[in-house]
C-alpha cells in the first residue's frame, strides 16, 4: 500500500484554516496524515483546535533562538523527524528564511486573503477594503524567498459592495479560504501540481 503523505500546519493565530484542513482530512476529502500543528505563539487559539482534533501540537518559542535562521533550523529538525512531506502555512505570521525554503522546496504552501500580487503582508483584507477595490479574494501559492510571492496554485475572486461592512467581507473571505486551501492541498497530495518557473500547471 502506498504511504500517505504527512502534513504539518504552521499557524500563529485563531487557526480557522487549520480547522478547515483538519475537517477535510477527517472526512477523507484527500488521503493524508495531519501529523502536527506547529506554532510560534504559546497561547494561540489554534492550539485548542489542535487538541480538539487530536493533532499533536508543538510550540517553538522564537525567544529561545538568537536568529530567525536558528529558529527555522529547529523547525526543520522537527519536520524532518516527523517525515513531513507538506508544510501548510495557515496564518503563520513569520517570514521564513532561505534555509527553511531550501529544505522543503516546493513543499511549502501558503494562503493569503487577497488576490496576489495585490495587498501582500498583514491585514490584507483591510488593505483591500480601505483601498476601495471592487474585487478581492483569496490566493493559495507555493512559498518562495519573498513574502506572499511564490507560484500561484489557486485564486478565487469576490466582488465588494460599497455598502459592505469590513466584518462581512472578512467572513466571506474566510469562507472561501476554508474551501480553497483544502482544494489546493488535495491537488498537492494527489500529485497534480507541476511547477515551472512562476507557473503552476494543474495535471488531470
Ligand atoms: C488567514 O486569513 C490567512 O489567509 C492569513 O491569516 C489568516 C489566518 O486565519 N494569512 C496571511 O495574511 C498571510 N500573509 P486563521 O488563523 O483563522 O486560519
Amino acid at each position: 500500500m502506498k504511504k500517505m503523505i504527512n502534513i504539518a500546519v504552521l499557524a500563529s493565530g485563531s487557526g480557522s484554516n487549520f480547522e478547515a484542513i483538519a475537517k477535510a482530512v477527517k472526512r477523507g476529502y484527500f488521503k493524508a496524515n495531519l501529523k502536527l500543528l506547529m506554532t510560534d505563539k504559546e497561547n494561540s487559539f489554534v492550539r485548542l483546535r489542535a487538541k480538539r482534533f487530536k493533532v499533536r501540537d508543538i510550540f517553538v518559542n522564537p525567544k529561545d533562538f538568537k536568529t530567525r535562521r536558528d529558529f527555522d533550523r529547529q523547525i526543520i529538525k522537527i519536520l524532518r523527524k516527523e517525515k513531513i512531506g507538506l508544510v501548510a502555512l495557515a496564518g503563520f505570521m513569520r517570514i521564513i528564511s532561505p534555509v527553511f525554503i531550501n529544505a522543503f522546496r516546493n513543499k511549502i504552501l501558503n494562503i493569503h486573503p487577497a488576490i496576489l500580487p495585490s495587498f501582500k503582508g498583514v491585514d490584507a483584507i483591510t488593505q483591500a477594503y480601505d483601498y476601495g477595490v471592487r474585487i478581492t479574494g483569496v490566493s493559495v501559492h507555493f512559498v518562495d524567498q519573498k513574502m506572499d510571492h511564490g507560484p500561484i496554485i489557486l485564486q478565487e475572486a469576490l466582488g465588494i459592495d460599497s455598502n459592505e461592512k469590513l466584518k462581512e467581507l472578512e467572513e466571506r473571505i474566510h469562507k472561501i479560504e476554508h474551501r480553497l486551501y483544502p482544494k489546493a492541498i488535495k491537488l498537492f497530495v494527489e500529485k497534480k501540481l507541476k511547477v515551472k518557473g512562476r507557473k503552476v500547471f494543474l495535471l488531470s
